[in-house]
């Protein structure tokens, strides 16, 4: 069964929404694999290299989402400030205050995907629903990561 026009118009919303805050969450861990200094530079280098390259995957397959239902994907820096829930950090790019500043975007964006997912229920699209489930477990799993290294250097 076709989904109604209303039920995609809602899910491509959703797409575009989950696309901005995922673009923002992006840039800022690319500027982190960038900028980040620190006894564990080359670590941490690294971890978020992974981690923006993973996201990158992730905004191209939302995008590809959003077209394989019909729908325009609204990608430009001005509509993503203007979506996304991603705010921006200071300018210190210590490695603590980096880690910690990503550490609180993924829960925020573990805690937005979770209200996407009670939206999405209502519009009856598994496959949107499918890609928000995936995209929690990413968060959830680069947040172990972050958070661990926070956990490691305090001991
Ligand atoms: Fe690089």
């Amino acid at each position: 069964m076709q989904l109604s026009s209303t039920d995609l118009t809602n899910s491509i919303q959703i797409l575009n929404d989950l696309l901005a805050h995922s673009y923002s969450l992006y840039l800022k861990t690319q500027n982190a694999h960038w900028n980040v200094q620190g006894p564990s530079f080359y670590m941490l280098h690294l971890l978020f290299e992974s981690q923006y390259q993973s996201l990158q995957n992730a905004i191209d397959e939302i995008a590809e989402r959003i077209r394989t239902l019909d729908g325009v994907i609204e990608a430009s820096f001005q509509k993503f400030h203007q979506k996304s829930g991603v705010k921006e950090c200071a300018d210190d790019y210590k490695d603590r205050y980096i880690l910690n500043v990503l550490v609180n975007d993924h829960d925020y964006m573990i805690q937005h995907i979770r209200d996407l997912l009670k939206k999405i229920e209502k519009y009856h699209d598994d496959g949107t629903k499918d890609l928000l489930t995936s995209r929690l477990k990413d968060h959830e799993k680069m947040h172990w990561f972050l958070k661990s290294h926070i956990k490691f250097d305090n001991k």
